[in-house]
């Protein structure tokens, strides 16, 4: 499958319950310009919208790329590039509430591995291997999930699914009614 490379600047936060979002991505195999500049991008969007992590599904590509940070503030050192990333030594148990930039509001406890190790490629292509725990093992977890084109959602237990029922039924009506307007241009 050839990769169609978008101009970084017209990427935008996709929103459930856009199909992209269920992408199962590709293997990044070029680290060039174009990466660079995505990647960038991701970091602008996801600090305009207040997160701290987001991944290349959320901003419409079907490529195996995320960003975050966990301190979610431009300034703050924190802030990586994961490309082709794969989660190892998955240890532990943790529930916690998450929430999704592609889900605004619907927010549920998930259930993750306490600590995990990381091994991907930095946005220039050097091997990146870290071990995180708590909150940075989460997001990994969390983002990962993502190139898979796994929700947040999909991991919540029934009283979250069912808490947040009314919420996605509105983003879906929402969404259907986006497509009618588009299509009554000519
Ligand atoms: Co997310």
């Amino acid at each position: 499958m050839s990769l169609k490379k978008i101009d970084p600047n017209q990427l935008e936060l996709v929103k459930y319950p856009d199909p992209r979002l269920r992408t199962k991505c590709a293997e990044v195999k070029e680290f060039d310009d174009w990466l660079r500049q995505v990647a960038e991008r991701m970091f602008e969007i996801m600090y305009a919208s207040k997160g701290i992590g987001l991944a290349a599904p959320q901003v419409g590509l079907g490529i195996r790329i995320f960003v975050c940070n966990p301190a979610g503030k431009p300034s703050s050192p924190e802030g990586m590039v994961f490309v082709n990333p794969v989660l190892t030594d998955l240890a532990g148990a943790a529930e916690s509430e998450e929430g999704c930039l592609s889900f605004p509001g619907v927010y549920g406890q998930v259930m993750r591995a306490a600590k995990c190790r990381i091994r991907a490629y930095d946005v220039n292509g050097n091997p990146l291997d870290r071990q995180g725990e708590d909150m940075l093992a989460r997001i990994w977890q969390h983002e990962v999930d993502h190139l898979e084109g796994v929700l947040h959602i999909d991991r919540f237990g029934e009283a979250a699914k069912l808490a947040c029922r009314r919420t996605l039924r509105e983003m879906e009506e929402a969404y259907k009614g986006k497509g009618r307007k588009k299509s009554l241009v000519p």
